[in-house]
């Protein structure tokens, strides 16, 4: 595996790739890499002939420095992952080179990013459209790999990369799971063993939510409340919110008439996690049609 730590070289590697008519499969993380991290990697393997995976910390997407600074980084362990799912080259630019001083641009997505986390994250979302957009023009991938686990950014990079024209395929990588069925995330790590099992209140709740919508339930605040309070009754978890909208607009939705995507965070103990599953409604029951119907 490669190293490049430039935008510079990883131009230059870019374009030389390109000439030999080589596709670019991208994968951006910020390191402390996990399973989820490395299906992404191997789904681009999958979509390309060469892979780059980027780790950096981008300051600008982080809310308090504090939390910028205790984000984990463990390079070396990183790397070996990284090399052994397969990927071809690891961009990791300096902070210096992707903000030089003076650094003056903010790109944003403003409606898509103005729901669920960007409005407890107020600049969050600019700052990964800033930082992606930035990385894309340093790879040129053909195709990126994001994960449906972020599923707001995923939608957020989506709509920049059409709006803006880049000539980007986006596609999304499926959650990764632990056993359990928490979402694998670098933020798990901070868990202790006590809130890591409780946790697991989130996707048992999210699960609960997609079995009573695939059996006919379809008023958005019901299915919202049974999550709230599937998550509340861990000890220590406080819900920040539980949301369900359009899967593809992020728009508020009262009744689920189309596909729709259940989004959740919550903080177990100080340390905030998310989760979201899509739902589908299934054929309402004679008990949902008759509620619908007086
Ligand atoms: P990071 O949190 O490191 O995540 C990098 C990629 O891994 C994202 O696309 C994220 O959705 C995906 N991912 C994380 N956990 C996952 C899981 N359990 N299953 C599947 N995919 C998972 O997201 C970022 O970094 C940054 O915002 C970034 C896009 C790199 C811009 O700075």
């Amino acid at each position: 595996m490669r190293a490049v730590t430039t935008i510079r070289a990883m131009q230059v590697f870019a374009d030389a790739e390109r000439s030999f008519g080589r596709r670019i499969g991208f994968v951006p993380t910020m390191g402390a890499l996990h399973e989820g991290h490395l299906s992404l990697v191997r789904e681009a393997r999958r979509r390309a002939d060469t892979v780059v995976a980027s780790i950096f910390v981008n300051p600008m997407q982080f809310n308090s420095r504090s939390d910028f600074e205790s984000y984990p980084r463990d390079e070396a362990r990183d790397a070996e992952l990284l090399r052994s799912a397969g990927a071809d080259v690891l961009f990791q630019p300096t902070p210096s080179d992707m903000y030089p001083d003076g650094f003056d641009v903010r790109l944003e997505v403003t409606e898509l990013a103005k729901p669920l986390c960007g409005a407890h994250r107020p600049g969050h979302f600019a700052g990964v459209t800033t930082v992606v957009a930035k990385l894309f023009l340093a790879v040129k991938p053909h195709v990126a790999v994001f994960g449906a686990k972020d599923y707001q950014q995923l939608q957020v990079v989506r709509r920049m990369t059409r709006d803006l024209n880049f000539d980007v395929e986006i596609v999304a990588g499926e959650t990764v799971r632990e056993a359990d069925g928490l979402a694998m995330s670098s933020r798990n790590r901070r868990l202790s063993p006590a809130d890591r099992e409780r946790a697991r209140a989130i996707p048992a709740a999210i699960a609960a939510a997609k079995r009573a919508a695939a059996g006919g339930e379809r008023d958005s605040r019901m299915l919202e409340a049974l999550v709230r309070r599937g998550i509340e009754s861990a000890d220590g978890a406080r819900v920040e919110y539980v949301d369900i909208r359009d899967a593809e607009t992020l728009e508020a939705l009262d009744i689920l008439d189309r596909p729709a995507v259940l989004a959740v965070a919550a903080w177990i103990s100080g340390v905030r996690l998310i989760d979201n599953i899509i739902l589908e409604a299934g054929e309402p029951t004679l008990a949902a049609l008759e509620g619908t119907l007086s």
